[in-house]
Formats: structure tokens, C-alpha cells, sequence
């Protein structure tokens, strides 16, 4: 076996920086991935290939707090064919489970296979010889397929941080094959929840002819494993923001300036109709109508973060929420006491810890998502072991979280019933299971997280030896 080289490529849309123009230094973005990964990738020396986030855009490799950048160019109509369009008008909907949003375009389509070769291109040229290379998510699931024929020497992982479709869902896209056969590239494949990883197997033997035995598939000879290694956050940061002193003046603050209710529910999300939000204020204006909840005693805070606002779902979506919003602050709230404190802005995390700290009840209520990072955020910022958590089972975070309440999102009488028992549950219940969520956040956090699959990946078969 010859020797391997260390260092670390790691290759996902978006570069781990950003800035809101050009004249503006560039600053690490937020966010438990970025804070886990830049570590990782800072002791291997390695570099990480992304998206500046601006049209046209053509960077140089530059350097931010010690992190090797280098940027892949996106054409104006690349961000509308490959990322607004095929990445996000298609995938996105197809892979949540929203079938009948999704647009099959096979402009789009082309725009993806050519960005995905770019970022594979990238790839190719920056890792060393006998390196490892880690690709991220569903925008660029063709680059194993394209990097492994370029370097067959190199280690090649793949995470997809959203849910993958069960076949029935997925062989709709004209091009099942082709994205099967570009992951196939990949010596590991990782995703969220059992059921994800045994999804896309089927997948695999469906479209690529693939034998598979447990979680390992052959393909071409080739043993690629397949797991799930859910995703966490870095619970010790967070609790290290929650327990300063700035955030817990915030927090009280926050509840005095909501006119100190008995009861502070939250939502936090970005605006995405994958999120569950209209289903979850519907059932919120159930309880407004029959008394259950009544402002200025209990208030809700809803975030929406504002995000993809060029993709017409997400403008539609917009509308509709921000329509029953102020629906159900016409019909239940009184001068200065809102039913609903709705905001479509996206706040820095020391704003989001005071948020958490000053939520009685945390609603994280998705049809359908990945793994939901909020859910364990708020449960790695309550160091004071309050808070209940009513959270989605098509979360993955439910696979973690157990003990929190949770909900069918699409059962409204359901969801009430839920919302109920958090405001009655005994603070003694409550305490006891928000100890056991946080056991196993601070355990199983985004450190473990990114070791448990980087092992893995160094597990499997030598490259050189295959
Ligand atoms: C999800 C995806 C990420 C994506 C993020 C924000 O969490 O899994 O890959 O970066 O949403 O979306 P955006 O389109 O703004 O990158």
C-alpha cells in the first residue's frame, strides 16, 4: 500500500465564508457544519471549494481565519438553470417529498451536470495525491462519479444533509440513473436516518444494477459503503453562548419586552414550505379561537428566515404565510399584544440563543427535513434544563430526540393536542426529559459527528488496492 496523504478537500455549494457585498470583509458564516468542518480541515491542511453566494463572481484562492478557500465561479444563468432551478425548484421539492412541485427541465438539468463537472474539476486539482476528498449534499451528488474518473486515487466521501426519497418518489426524475451512478462514485456515502441510506439502496439496485449487502454495495466490483451518521451541532459552543452573561440579560429582556406573558412558544425556520410553518399557525389559531391560548399571556415568535427568494415557491409561500399571519393577528390580538410576533429576518446566533432561553415551548414542526439543527440548538442552549420541545417525527432530529413531544404535522388536532400537553407538562417531566435530549446532544455533537464519518471513510478499501 503506498502511502496516503492527510490533508482534506472539502467540496459543497456554498464556500464556509460570506460577505453582503463586495466592499465587505469576509466573514465565517455560522452555523454547526462550518464550525465543525473548519477545524477538521484546518489540522489536515486541506481546502474547501464553494460558492462566493454572488453572480459572476471569478475569486482567486484567498484565506479567511486561517481557512484555504477557493471559489468556483457561478454564471447569472448557472444560479438560475443549476441552483435556483435544478438544485432547488427540482431536487428540493422531489427529495422532500413535495411531488407536485417539483419541474423536471432539462435545460436545468444540463446547467447541474456542467456545474457539478466544475466543482468535480476543482476537486481534481486541489486534493494531493492519496488524499480524501468530501463532497456535500444533494446540488452535488454527480461530483464522485466525475472526480473518481479523474482521481482514482483518492478517498472520496459524500454526506446528503437533506432526507432521500423512497423509489417510488424518486424514479420520477428523468434522471434516476445518472445521479445514482454519480454517487456510486463515492468509497462512502452518508445520510441522515436509516431509512434515507436504505432508500437510496433500493435506488441503487433499481438503477444501477448494484448488489448490496447490508449497508456495502458493489458496484463494478467496487465495495462502496452506505450509513447514517446523523448530523448534530456543537452543543458545547452553544451552551458556552447561552450561559453568558449578555445572552441571559437578552433573554429576559426579550420576555419584558413581550409584556412578561406566562407562556413564550417559538418557531424558528427558514421560509421554506418544507417547514411545516402553515400547518403549525393553523393549528396555533385553533387554540387562539377556542381560548386554549389567549395574548398577552401566551405569545408566539415566529422567525422566518428569508431564503431562495428568486424560486417562485418560496415567493408563493411568502405570501400565504404572511397572509394568514396577518389573518390571525386580525382576529386575536389587541392594541400593543400581538397573537403573533412574526419575523422575516434572520438574526446572529447570540440573538438566537437569548431566543431560545426566553421560549417556554419550541415549536420545530416540519413535514418532512433532514435532520432539523434548531431542534438541537435549543435543546444544547437550555443549560437550565427548562423547555419543551414539540418536534416532527419526520424530523431526523426525532430519531435522536425521543424524549421531546412529538407530531404528525399534518394532524392539526394532533399537533393541538401536542401544543397542549407542552403547556401542562409538570416542570419535574419536563426537566427530566430535556436532561436526556441534552445527554445526548452534548454526546453525540457535530464533532463526533464529523470523526464518526471520517473514520469511516479511512475504513474503506484503499483506493491504490481496489
Ligand atoms: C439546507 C441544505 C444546505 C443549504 C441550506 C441553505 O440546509 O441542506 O445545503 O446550504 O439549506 O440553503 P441555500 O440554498 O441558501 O444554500
Amino acid at each position: 500500500m503506498k502511502s496516503r496523504s492527510e490533508a482534506l478537500v472539502i467540496v459543497a455549494n456554498r464556500l464556509p465564508v460570506e460577505r453582503p457585498d463586495a466592499a465587505t470583509p469576509w466573514k465565517k458564516s455560522s452555523g454547526g457544519l462550518v464550525s465543525a468542518l473548519v477545524p477538521v480541515q484546518q489540522a489536515k491542511a486541506g481546502t474547501w471549494i464553494g460558492w462566493g453566494g454572488t453572480a459572476d463572481e471569478e475569486l482567486a484562492p484567498f484565506r479567511v481565519e486561517g481557512m484555504s478557500l477557493q471559489p468556483v465561479a457561478l454564471s447569472r444563468s448557472e444560479i438560475e438553470r443549476y441552483y435556483e432551478g435544478f438544485a432547488n425548484a427540482t431536487l428540493w421539492p422531489l427529495y422532500h417529498d413535495v411531488t407536485g412541485e417539483a419541474i423536471f427541465d432539462r435545460g436545468w438539468w444540463e446547467s447541474y451536470v456542467l456545474v457539478n463537472r466544475r466543482f468535480a474539476k476543482a476537486a481534481a486539482q486541489a486534493a494531493p495525491r492519496g488524499g480524501t476528498v468530501w463532497v456535500h449534499d444533494y446540488q452535488l451528488q454527480l461530483v464522485p462519479a466525475m472526480l473518481r474518473k479523474a482521481r482514482p486515487d483518492v478517498r472520496i466521501g459524500w454526506f446528503d444533509h437533506i432526507p432521500f426519497p423512497g423509489y417510488e418518489i424518486y424514479s420520477r426524475l428523468p434522471w434516476r440513473e445518472q445521479i445514482v451512478k454519480g454517487l456510486l462514485g463515492a468509497d462512502l456515502l452518508g445520510f441522515q436516518r436509516r431509512d434515507d441510506a436504505a432508500n437510496f439502496l433500493r435506488a441503487a439496485r433499481r438503477c444501477a444494477g448494484v448488489v448490496t449487502r447490508g449497508s456495502m454495495a458493489d458496484y463494478r466490483g467496487r465495495p462502496i459503503r452506505v450509513g447514517a451518521f446523523p448530523i448534530s451541532v456543537d452543543a458545547k459552543e452553544l451552551v458556552r453562548l447561552a450561559r453568558d452573561c449578555g445572552t441571559l440579560d437578552r433573554a429576559a429582556q426579550i420576555r419584558t419586552e413581550l409584556g412578561d406573558p406566562e407562556v413564550v412558544l417559538l418557531g424558528v425556520d427558514r421560509l421554506d414550505y418544507t417547514k411545516g410553518i402553515i400547518n403549525r399557525l393553523r393549528a396555533y389559531a385553533e387554540l387562539l379561537e377556542e381560548g386554549t391560548v389567549a395574548p398577552p399571556r401566551t405569545v408566539l415568535i415566529q422567525v422566518a428566515s428569508p431564503s431562495r427568494e428568486r424560486v417562485r415557491e418560496y415567493q408563493l409561500l411568502r405570501d400565504e404565510l404572511e397572509t394568514l399571519v396577518g389573518r390571525i393577528n386580525g382576529d386575536y390580538s389587541s392594541v400593543g399584544h400581538p397573537a403573533i410576533h412574526y419575523l422575516h429576518q434572520s438574526f446572529p446566533k447570540e440573538e438566537m440563543a437569548a431566543m431560545y432561553l426566553a421560549a417556554d415551548v419550541m415549536l420545530v414542526t416540519p413535514l418532512k427535513d433532514g435532520m432539523n439543527l434548531v431542534a438541537k440548538e435549543y435543546v444544547a442552549c437550555r443549560h437550565d434544563e427548562a423547555g419543551t420541545l414539540v418536534l416532527s417525527e419526520f424530523a431526523g432530529a426525532a430519531d435522536d430526540l425521543k424524549q421531546a413531544i412529538l407530531v404528525n404535522p399534518w394532524d392539526i388536532d394532533g399537533m393541538k393536542t401536542a401544543i397542549r400537553q407542552a403547556l401542562d407538562q409538570p416542570s419535574k417531566v419536563g426537566r427530566r426529559t430535556m436532561r436526556a435530549m441534552r445527554s445526548h446532544v452534548f454526546t453525540e455533537d457535530v464533532h463526533h459527528w464529523a470523526a464518526a464519518f471520517l473514520g469511516a471513510l479511512q475504513l474503506t478499501t484503499d483506493p491504490d488496492d481496489a
